[in-house]
C-alpha cells in the first residue's frame, strides 16, 4: 500500500490510470492546483492596494483548468486568439482578461473590442495607434497597460540589470520619448484608457532581489511619467516567472514569502515616490501549474550502448520539448517498481526520430522492463502547451484527479484526429 500510496495522484494510482486512459498520459493533481491558485489569492494582498492574481494560461489551459482559475477569483492573462476563444468557451469573464503580445493581428484587436476584454497589454507604437483607431471606429473602450523593458533580466540563479534595449517584448525604459509619444497618443484617445505600466522580467526565477529591483524601477519610472504627462499611473503589472521545483538543484521561493515580499516593496516603493498606484497585478503561471502536472509513460525497449544506458518511453519531445528546448532538468520514478533498488543509471529517452529527443540524462532507475509505467514529475507548465505532433505522434490525453476520482479533460488525441485538416 505504502508505494502505491505515494505513486498515486489525487489519490488515484498510477498503473489504473494507464489502464483506464493509456500512456503517455499528463495527470493534474487537481487539489495542488486550487491550493496554488488559493494561495496566490490569499497572499498577494495589501492594506493599502487592491491586488489582482491573473494566471498566465499559456503555461497550461484548457476549459477545466479555466473553470479551477474562475472559481479561484483570478483573474487571466491570454496571448491570443486561440487562448481567449478557450477562455470564452470555458465562460470566464471577459472584463478579467490581460490580453498579450507582441504582434496581435488586427482580427485579434477586433476580437478583444467585439468580447469587452478588461485590459491590453500593449507593446508597441504601431499597435496603439492601431487600437486606438480600431476602439474609435468600433466606439468601443478599452483599458490598456503598456508593457516596458525595464532593464532587469532574470535567470535561474541569478539576475542582472542591464541595458537590454533590443528585447522583442515591450519598450525599453531608456527610450523614455518613444513612451511618452505612446502615451500622448493614447490621451488623446476617448476609448483607450491608459492605466499603467507592465512588465515581466523572465521565468523560473529563484532570486527575490530581481523581482525587487524590478518593483523599484517601475515605480521610479511611473513617477517620471506622472509628473511629464500629468498622467496618473494607476495599475503596475509585474508579470509572472515565480519558479517551480523541478530537481533539487531548484528552490523556490514560497509563495506566502514571495507574495509577501512584492507587496512589501510596492506598498513602500508608492509610498516613497507619491504615486497614485490604486493596483498591483502579477501573471503566476509556471508556479500554479508545473508542480501539479506529471506524466505518465510506458518504458519499451531498454538497450546499453558502449557508454550509455537507455531506457526509451512512448512519448518525448513531442509532448515535452522543455528537456530538447531549454536543456531542462526533470526528476523521474518507477510506479511498477517504485520498492526495487536503484542500480541503473540510464538516460531516459522519447521515441522521435531526433538525436536530441532526451527526457532525462543519468536518470537513477530500477532495473526496468518493458512495459514498467514511469512517472515524470513537474510536467504541468508548457509541456502540454507546447506539444506537437512531430513525427505524428497523437498529443497525450490529460486527466485531473482528486479525491480518488479521475476525470478526463482532455481526450487522447487520435491518427483520425490527425488528417482532420487534410483537404
Ligand atoms: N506574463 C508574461 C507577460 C509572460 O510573458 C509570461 C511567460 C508569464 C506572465 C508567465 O510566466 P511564468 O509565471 O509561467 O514563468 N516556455 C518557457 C517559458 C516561457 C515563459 C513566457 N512568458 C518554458 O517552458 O520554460
Amino acid at each position: 500500500m505504502g508505494t502505491e500510496h505515494i505513486l498515486s495522484i489525487g489519490g488515484v494510482s498510477c498503473r489504473e490510470l494507464a489502464e483506464t486512459y493509456g500512456t503517455p498520459l499528463m495527470i493534474y493533481d487537481q487539489a495542488e492546483i486550487e491550493r496554488k491558485l488559493t494561495s496566490f489569492r490569499k497572499h498577494f494582498v495589501s492594506d493599502k492596494l487592491q491586488t489582482e492574481v491573473a494566471y498566465a494560461s499559456k503555461a497550461f489551459t484548457c476549459k477545466a483548468l479555466l473553470q479551477l482559475v474562475k472559481a479561484a477569483g483570478c483573474s487571466l492573462d491570454v496571448v491570443s486568439g486561440g487562448e481567449l476563444h478557450c477562455a470564452r468557451g470555458a465562460g470566464f469573464p471577459m472584463e478579467k482578461v490581460f490580453f498579450h503580445g507582441n504582434n496581435k493581428t488586427p482580427a485579434e484587436l477586433s476580437m478583444i473590442l467585439e468580447n469587452g476584454v478588461g485590459t491590453v497589454v500593449l507593446d508597441n507604437e504601431m499597435e496603439a495607434a492601431l487600437l486606438v483607431e480600431m476602439a474609435a471606429e468600433k466606439q468601443k473602450e478599452i483599458d490598456v497597460l503598456l508593457r516596458i523593458n525595464p532593464g532587469v533580466e532574470a535567470h535561474t540563479h541569478q539576475y542582472i540589470i542591464t541595458a537590454n534595449p533590443d528585447s522583442k517584448f515591450g519598450i525599453y525604459i531608456g527610450e523614455r520619448q518613444r513612451i511618452v509619444d505612446l502615451l500622448k497618443l493614447v490621451q488623446s484617445s476617448k476609448f483607450v484608457h491608459f492605466k499603467g505600466f507592465h512588465a515581466h522580467i523572465g521565468s523560473q526565477i529563484f532570486d527575490s532581489q530581481a523581482f525587487l529591483s524590478e518593483i523599484r524601477t517601475l515605480a521610479e519610472f511611473s513617477k517620471s511619467i506622472e509628473t511629464e504627462l500629468d498622467l496618473p499611473v494607476p495599475f503596475i503589472s509585474l508579470g509572472g516567472g515565480f519558479g517551480a521545483y523541478y530537481t533539487e538543484e531548484d528552490q523556490p521561493i514560497p509563495v506566502e514569502e514571495i507574495c509577501s515580499l512584492l507587496v512589501k516593496a510596492c506598498e513602500e516603493e508608492a509610498e516613497k515616490n507619491a504615486l497614485s498606484l490604486q493596483k498591483i497585478i502579477i501573471e503566476p503561471g509556471r508556479s500554479i501549474v508545473a508542480e501539479a502536472g506529471s506524466t505518465l509513460y510506458t518504458v519499451g525497449f531498454c538497450k546499453s550502448n558502449a557508454n550509455k544506458n537507455y531506457v526509451f518511453v512512448d512519448g518525448g519531445m513531442a509532448d515535452n520539448i522543455r528537456p530538447a528546448l531549454y536543456q531542462a532538468k526533470y526528476r523521474c520514478d518507477v510506479v511498477t517498481k517504485a520498492d526495487a533498488p536503484k542500480t541503473l543509471t540510464a538516460t531516459v529517452a522519447g521515441k522521435c526520430c531526433e538525436s536530441g529527443d532526451i527526457l532525462i540524462e543519468n536518470a537513477s532507475l530500477p532495473a526496468v522492463e518493458p512495459g514498467d509505467l514511469l512517472l515524470m514529475y513537474t510536467t504541468g507548465a508548457y509541456g502540454y502547451s507546447m506539444a506537437s505532433n512531430y513525427n505524428r505522434l497523437p498529443r497525450p490525453a490529460v486527466v485531473f484527479a482528486k479525491d480518488g476520482q479521475a476525470k478526463l479533460v482532455i481526450r487522447r488525441e487520435t491518427f483520425e484526429d490527425l488528417e482532420h485538416l487534410e483537404l
